[in-house]
């Protein structure tokens, strides 16, 4: 701790990597934990571009379900912690495997969706057409867009690019950052993972969150093994105290 403290009063630009454990206090399902969204189900079917090819209804059912899920959930400590964060350091980037949104409901302004978001659809044909949507489709599942093209969830599923301006967004907080903070992530899917490596070995201090262990933890500098709706406060409050102790 003494020397993540000296890393956070010094940091100029610090970087965060969260995956679906920073909603976890917040009431949203995880991927991979006991009752997470593919215990019993198969991303195959439900989160791949063939899945929506094949049976657009079905993706759809599971999509506007989680977003009635995620309308009752609200952000926790964790997610406004990081909020607060951005006010005090030079550079913070926070970049979210996560679709739900809870970062800029917690009052964060520079939040790259890797994954896209839930609450936006998009025209498949590529026609453009984008809309925001909260709310489930009334029947007939799957909607269609003006230009009679299937509407999808824009979010990446398995087997897709993630867009150009999230990797390089990425990319950038990564070689830049004094300090990366890696939250709430099984570190399991690509690229999203790397980015935590490619920090460490540009020369960032490697603090991983998380209660289980990660194929990260071996390379962090600090591992904190609680949850994130404790354990990001602490490291803001860490940079509150060892900043003002530092001047
Ligand atoms: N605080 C911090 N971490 C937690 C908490 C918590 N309260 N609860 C659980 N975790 C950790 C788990 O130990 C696990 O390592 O969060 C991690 C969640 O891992 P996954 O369910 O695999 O979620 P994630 O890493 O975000 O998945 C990555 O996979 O299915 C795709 O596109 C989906 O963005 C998602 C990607």
């Amino acid at each position: 701790m003494r020397e993540l403290a000296k890393r956070l009063a010094k940091a100029e630009v610090i970087s965060v990597l969260t995956g679906a454990g920073v909603s976890a206090e917040s009431g949203v399902p995880t991927f991979r934990g006991e009752d997470g969204f593919w215990k019993g189900r198969r991303a195959e079917d439900l989160a791949t571009p063939q899945a929506f090819a094949s049976n657009p209804e079905t993706v759809w059912t599971f999509y506007d379900w989680r977003r009635s899920l995620l309308a009752k959930c609200r952000p926790n400590t964790g997610h406004s912690a990081l909020a607060e964060l951005e006010g005090l350091v030079p550079r913070m980037h926070l970049i979210t495997q996560n679709v739900d949104g809870l970062h800029q409901a917690a009052g964060s302004r520079c939040v790259t969706e890797m994954h896209g978001s839930i609450w936006r659809v998009r025209c498949q044909s590529g026609c453009g057409e984008h809309e925001d949507r909260r709310t489930p489709f009334p029947p007939p599942l799957p909607p269609r867009c003006a230009c009679g093209a299937l509407l999808r969830p824009a979010v990446v599923w398995f087997g897709e690019r993630l867009p150009l301006e999230a990797l390089e967004a990425a990319d950038e907080a990564a070689r830049s950052a004094d300090v990366f903070i890696v939250a709430g992530t099984s570190a399991v899917v690509e690229p999203a993972a790397s980015f935590a490596r490619l920090a460490r070995s540009t020369g960032a201090y490697l603090v991983e969150i998380n209660p289980e262990a990660t194929p990260l933890s071996s390379l962090a500098d600090d591992v904190i093994r609680e949850p994130s709706a404790r354990a990001i406060p602490q490291i803001v409050d860490l940079r509150k105290q060892s900043w003002a102790d530092s001047q």
